[in-house]
């Protein structure tokens, strides 16, 4: 199935329409109907319903969202090697030269190459020495799995560099310090230094500069920018090097190379990806995780007051995902993300719970990360008058953010000692009195964790569930949302996908969440928000010299360094957000065809035979100011179904409409890494519409109805 994205077609389907012209039957023998009451308004849909989630997971921002290029700038990623680097030497038989890690903390060099710390938050070395400089020798990154090169582009390379002397401090009397070692090799670093992002061999140079290095013992930054020429093939197997051909020990800290960012904001974002998430047009961004809040252990959580300021004051941190996280994208740039999307900002605090198991129960020990949230919502929601508020202010936004939803912690179910109760009450109490507007999150599905949903002062006003299924299990819960009782707390589908797919999910996948939001959809007055994760793969798999990018399958946009796509889901996630009304239109369907289910191991096991699941999904919306009516259908199956749609409540209805589908011809189809565009959104026009009118359903599709009724 190809087609062009959002391509409009105007189509004369009449063999199409009309209920005599089906030949396809319903599992019963009768036709699939569904009627829409538009005789009346219907409940309000959600303003927030469709957001998004994300945390740093699969290199969700180093090496993916976050546009640096540069893999462990910082030294930082693995303590006992320079990972991502290695040594470039033009002729190694006549130049003798070595790179290593160097920590302040080292001491097995004279004591005065001990100080190689940048700043108290960057206290790792790149040290290059070269003896003998037989040619160009130098330090090579290999990017996040290679360095995107593309035509006429300019790269904005920095780094941090000095060279090694003797510093004469003075000696206390009688200390038993030794006077300076003097250096081991001939120093003459001073001079030409080049930078060049070229092939992985060497061969060819793609962009090529030099800065003049001035003789000093000091940290001075070097900057530069970097172009390629214009008719260059895109590449992503090319490598950044600094190098020099002069004797040496070269010291370096934050190096950095990036390409254009979104908007050109400075430390910005990728700009494919970024485009991608505003073209989803999210109302909120959830942030920043997920696990990612949690950290491993307690002294891991989001340190989001690390993740502020210049990069020259961001240490990183450990993340939850294996990897090292440069916080590069930190708590302000989680925001621009917002207000580049138009997204209102949904901030996850971290509540006393980590992944370990540990948690610090509610009271005296407690405040300190109560504290902590109410400055870190101070510095997003905070005026410029406050302690938070100017700090962001100094960082470049006075203006703060709108704020209304706080989650307290993530997935506090795996907390089974019991003390969530007291965390919530305690983290709520504090902020909703401070911010009486803010409305504060629990992250326990009362339906299902009776026994350690919060029972403490009022009910949550809202509850974060988390869903991750199979498509059988999204086609057979589809429907667990009509039922819900209104005045229970409203909830917030915080994560949930259907896993199906790898590194991102398939047709079959999509035809799950669609099946899946039309539940919500049709529930979205007490369904307030919902947001699938993860959000974001890096697809690559391991190298000699890097690990597997990602460790979560089914994820819902892939990219390499070069390149990026959605997946089937994707296109799902964005046509319904984009094709949605303001009211829910009641809809009641008749003979709807269902399909068996297999057995699970679990049912074979426990010899059930599993309820048969319907085949057809549904639900409809209206835009009170406009009159258009978005009928949304999914059929799951791989024969075309016909149904009959009639518009109760009006009499008239444009013959024409739209209509967007997202199809494919069987149910393992999927966008990859190189056929990026297998399963995209088709917009034709129809006619022949009615206020009684069928349709033939597509195989494994997705059909958005853009109907134009009356005001
Ligand atoms: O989305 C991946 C993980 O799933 C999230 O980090 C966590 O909240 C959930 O368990």
């Amino acid at each position: 199935m190809k087609g062009t994205m959002d391509s409009i077609m105007s189509v004369k389907n009449a063999c199409l329409l009309g209920v005599s012209l089906f030949v396809a039957t319903a599992a019963n023998g009768q036709t699939p109907k569904l009627t829409l009451d538009l005789s009346k308004p219907g409940a309000t849909v959600s303003p927030m319903l469709y957001g998004q989630m994300t945390e740093e997971i699969n290199h969700s921002y180093d090496g993916g969202l976050y546009a640096e290029l540069i893999r462990n700038r910082v030294f930082k990623d693995n303590p006992t090697k320079p990972e991502a680097w290695s040594l470039v030497q033009e002729d190694s038989t006549t130049s003798k030269a070595a790179i290593k890690l160097m920590a302040a903390t080292e001491t097995n060099v004279p004591f005065d190459e001990r100080r190689h710390a940048l700043t108290g938050a960057l206290q790792t070395s790149l040290r290059l020495t070269v003896e003998k400089a037989g040619g160009r020798v130098g330090i090579a990154n290999e990017g996040y799995w290679g360095i995107p090169v593309k035509p006429s582009t300019t790269y904005n390379a920095s780094f941090y560099l000095k060279g090694s002397g003797s510093m004469q401090f003075p000696r206390r009397p009688g200390s038993q310090n030794t006077a300076p070692a003097a250096p081991v090799i001939a120093d003459s670093t001073a001079g030409p230094i080049t930078v060049t992002i070229e092939s992985n061999d060497g061969k060819t140079i793609y962009a090529s500069g030099t800065v003049n290095l001035i003789k000093s013992i000091f940290w001075k930054k070097y900057e530069l920018a970097l172009t390629t020429a214009a008719g260059i093939q895109p590449t992503k197997d090319a490598r950044f090097v600094i190098s020099t051909n002069r004797t040496g020990m070269y010291y370096f800290n934050l190096v950095s190379l990036f390409p254009p960012t979104y908007k050109d904001q400075p430390n910005g974002f990728r700009p494919d990806l970024m485009q991608m998430l505003v073209d989803m047009k999210p109302k909120f961004l959830r942030f920043p995780g997920g696990n990612y809040l949690e950290g491993p252990l307690i002294t891991d959580a989001f340190p989001w007051k690390q993740t502020l300021g210049p990069l020259e004051q961001r240490p990183g941190h450990k993340g939850s995902w294996g990897y090292r996280a440069s916080d590069g994208l930190g708590l302000l740039e989680f925001l621009m993300w917002c207000e580049n999307m138009g997204a209102d900002p949904l901030l996850g605090v971290y509540a006393g719970y980590s992944l370990d198991g540990d948690h610090v129960d509610a009271g005296p020990l407690l405040k300190p990360y109560v504290e902590d949230a109410l400055d870190e919502i101070e510095y997003v929601m905070g005026d410029a008058k406050t302690y938070w508020g100017a700090k962001r202010a100094a960082d470049g936004h006075p203006a703060p953010f709108k704020l209304k939803y706080v989650e307290i912690g993530n997935e506090d179910w795996f907390d089974r000692s019991g003390s969530y109760n007291g965390r919530f009450t305690q983290f709520r109490e504090a902020i909703e009195t401070k911010y009486p507007s803010l409305v504060c999150i629990s992250t326990i599905a009362d339906a299902q964790y009776q026994n350690l949903k919060v029972t403490s002062g009022k009910k949550p006003a809202v509850l974060d569930e988390h869903y991750y299924r199979d498509s059988w299990d999204m086609w057979a819960n589809a429907s667990q949302y009509d039922n819900y009782d209104r005045k229970s707390p409203k909830i917030f589908v915080g994560e949930w996908a259907t896993r199906e797919g790898a590194p991102t999910t398939n047709l079959n996948a999509a035809l799950g969440d669609a099946a899946w939001m039309t539940g919500m959809e049709r529930n979205s007055d007490h369904i307030i928000m919902s947001c699938y994760a993860p959000l974001f793969v890096n697809v690559n798999t391991a190298t000699s010299t890097a690990p597997k990018a990602w460790q979560w399958d089914s994820d819902l946009i892939g990219y390499n360094a070069l390149n990026s796509y959605g997946s089937p889901a994707y296109y799902v996630q964005k046509v319904f957000s984009e094709y949605l009304g303001d009211k829910i239109v009641p809809v009641t369907a008749e003979n709807i065809p269902s399909q068996p289910r297999p057995q699970s191991r679990r049912d074979s096991a426990q010899n059930i035979t599993p309820k048969p699941v319907p085949t057809v999904f549904y639900s409809a919306t209206k835009d009170a100011k406009t009159g258009v009516v978005y009928l949304k259908i999914v059929n799951t199956i791989a024969k075309p179904q016909p149904i009959e749609i009639s518009l109760n409540g009006i009499s008239k209805v444009s013959p024409n409409a739209t209509l967007i589908t997202v199809k494919g011809e069987k149910p393992t189809d999927t966008n990859t890494i190189t056929e990026r565009e297998k399963i995209v959104p088709v917009t034709i026009t129809i006619d022949g519409v009615a206020t009684v009118f069928s349709r033939n359903l597509d195989p494994y599709s997705v059909s958005i109805f853009k109907l134009q009724t009356g005001k």
